[in-house]
């Protein structure tokens, strides 16, 4: 490991971090300027093998995470289920009670422990940031990095840790793809239209709009993927992209190795913006030194490879 640290260096120092040429890629970055009607705060949703019913201003209360399978997840630890007031919105607000996560904020489920109190804490002290400042989601989590306390994360830390991540993103190899707008909170939703050459892009979408909406943990998301690229993408991730074998570091099924993060199965919107920080020079904490030589000479092609054959993996 020390050798390999030692090489890495060497190559961080040789490698050019060149410009990003196209800036971030709308599709894992999406942001809008329009405004969205509210929802009827008092109508009440129901979704399918759930026991419980909310209202929509229960389901959009950032201080109460929408618990609709209280059974299917250990309890939830008060900073998770409820977060603190004024600052601090409950963690299983936006990453979900069982810490599934959505394409818009990240996974939690099965994430090392250290990995997540390092990330928080890089994030309170300015060392990772975004490459923008528009997404709303991403503005929270910075926010909530800054009001929380290393005792609280430590907390959550430990209740994600433990929770198994399980497939719920379907990767398809497409050409055609619905027509889609960037909806309300940084979601890719389909809009009418007919289909549309997929291009470059990985598009995220929920499985069912609706229950997506309602927060409902047990409704996935299907990622539509270029025709090709679940295999371009598994070459370069062995090869390791011009660098180190990504198994080198995030275990042989990029299940996560010590406080090295998992990949297998996580959305690829996460990824190809993670990977993209890193080579922007946003993220900078300690683990980030490990990574840069790695996206040093990464293209948007790679990335969006890399991240379609990641997620097509079985976590
Ligand atoms: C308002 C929504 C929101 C809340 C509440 C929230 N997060 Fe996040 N979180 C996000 C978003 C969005 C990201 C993705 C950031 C990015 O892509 O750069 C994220 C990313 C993270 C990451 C990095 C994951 C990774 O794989 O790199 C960790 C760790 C994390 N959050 C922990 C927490 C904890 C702990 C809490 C509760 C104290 C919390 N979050 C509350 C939205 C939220
Ligand atoms: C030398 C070890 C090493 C190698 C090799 C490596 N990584 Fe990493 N990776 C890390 C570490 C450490 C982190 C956590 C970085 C941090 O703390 O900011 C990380 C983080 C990441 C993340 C962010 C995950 C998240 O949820 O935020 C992604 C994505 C990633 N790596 C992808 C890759 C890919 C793809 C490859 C191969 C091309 C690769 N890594 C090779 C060590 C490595």
């Amino acid at each position: 490991m020390r050798k390999l640290l030692m090489l890495l260096g060497v190559l961080a120092l040789t490698g050019t971090a060149l410009a990003q040429a196209n800036g971030p890629p709308i599709w894992a970055y999406p942001v809008t300027a329009r405004k969205f009607p509210a929802p009827d705060p008092a109508q009440t949703g129901r979704l399918p093998g759930a026991k419980r019913t909310f209202t929509r201003a229960g389901v959009n209360d950032r201080f109460n995470a929408p618990d609709w399978y209280p059974a299917s997840h250990p309890k939830m630890p008060d900073i998770v289920a409820h977060g603190r007031k004024p600052g601090v919105f409950a963690c299983g607000y936006c990453h979900l009670p069982n810490g599934q996560g959505r394409p818009e904020n990240a996974s939690l489920a099965g994430q090392p422990a250290a990995y997540i109190v390092q990330q928080v804490a890089d994030m309170r002290s300015g060392l990772r940031k975004s490459s923008t400042d528009k997404m709303g989601s991403i503005n929270a989590m910075l926010a909530v990095a800054k009001a929380s306390n290393d005792a609280e994360v430590k907390i959550a830390a430990d209740y994600f840790s433990r929770l198994k991540y399980t497939k719920w993103i379907r990767v398809i190899e497409t050409d055609r793809v619905p027509r889609t707008i960037v909806g309300d909170r940084n979601m890719m939703n389909v809009a009418p239209g007919p289909r549309e050459p997929i291009g470059k892009r990985i598009l995220e979408l929920p499985e069912n709009l609706e229950r997506t909406e309602w927060r409902d943990s047990k409704s996935g998301f299907i990622a539509y993927v270029p025709k090709g690229s679940i295999a371009r993408g598994k070459a370069l991730v062995e090869s390791g992209a011009g660098a180190f074998p990504c198994a080198a570091c995030h275990g042989p099924d990029y299940k996560g190795n010590g406080a090295v993060p998992a990949l297998a199965g996580r959305s690829p919107a996460q990824i190809v913006r993670q990977l993209y920080d890193f080579k922007a020079g946003v993220r900078n904490g300690p683990g980030a030194a490990m990574m840069k030589p790695q996206v040093a000479n990464m293209t948007d092609d790679m990335r969006l490879d890399i991240a379609a054959y990641l997620a097509s993996l079985q976590p």
